[in-house]
């Protein structure tokens, strides 16, 4: 019984291996419980983004800020959710894509596994904007499951979903930085992320064409015929490494506040 989740916050580590639920035995995770009702599940992509950036862009930045994020609290991270719907992206080699309805199921599973353990708070920094209305959905069907099937958790369980790139400093930076030419996808400030993390990615850096045009998002074709080249709207050529070094600090501090809040909340 934790009434005070608050209490169980842990605090920065300075060890990364030690946030990897991956890297974890079972009974260190149960002893955690005791400690802390939190978890951190970075969910991602595996889908175009434009002819300069990588095909994991949205999970490679997900999965970042997750782990900054946990250094800096001390919550357990679980291993990054790669795939999400990105159907729209099928025409395009390289995307891996699941269908609305596989991703609202994997997502239910996933959190109904760790509230069946016990874990109260389940915190999903989403990495695409495309993953964002299955992924409430999921949480809603795991509301009722937890429900319906009695677990001791049930009347504590929430999950929450916290997109990065939406956070207040990182979208005031970015408009700083590229003004319009940030546009909706294969953005300069998600590439500047992977940069950051992945040098060997400068070496696609290259001028393209602008504009990039913007528009609806519709089936894999229609995006194919509007988008040719995978962008909307986004000059990615812009991106530099060292705005990835500050997107990745202030997306991690928005979250961090806003898992903060999320723990002590009743
Ligand atoms: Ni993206």
């Amino acid at each position: 019984m934790s009434s005070d989740i608050s209490s169980n916050f842990l605090g920065p580590v300075k060890d990364s291996s030690s946030i990897r639920l991956d890297l974890h035995t079972w009974p260190e995770v149960d002893d955690y419980l005791q400690h802390c009702k939190g978890i951190i599940l970075p969910l991602g992509s595996t889908e175009q983004h434009g002819p300069t950036g990588a095909i994991g862009t949205d999970a490679l930045t997900a999965e970042a800020v997750a782990m900054e994020v946990g250094r800096r609290t001390g919550v357990l991270v679980a291993p990054t959710q790669s795939f999400g719907m990105a159907e729209h992206h099928l025409g395009f080699p390289g995307t891996m894509s699941l269908k609305p309805a596989t991703l609202l199921a994997l997502l239910h599973d996933l959190v109904l596994s760790l509230a069946s353990h016990g874990f109260e708070r389940v915190f999903v920094i989403n990495g695409h904007g495309g993953n964002i209305a299955t992924a409430k959905a999921a949480f809603m069907e795991a509301y009722s499951t937890v429900l319906n099937r009695k677990l001791p958790v049930a009347s504590r369980f929430q999950c929450k979903l916290v997109n990065w790139f939406m956070a207040a400093s990182v979208f005031t930076y970015a408009k700083e930085l590229y003004g319009e030419r940030e546009g909706q996808h294969a953005t300069p400030s998600e590439i500047a992320l992977t940069l950051h993390l992945e040098a060997s990615l400068q070496s696609k850096q290259q001028p393209l064409p602008e504009p990039a045009p913007v528009g609806p998002i519709h089936g894999p074709e229609d995006f194919r015929l509007r988008y040719p080249d995978g962008r909307m709207g986004s000059d990615p050529f812009l991106a530099k490494a060292e705005h990835g070094s500050e997107i990745l600090d202030k997306a991690s501090t928005a979250l961090t506040e806003d898992l903060s809040n999320f723990l002590k909340q009743s």
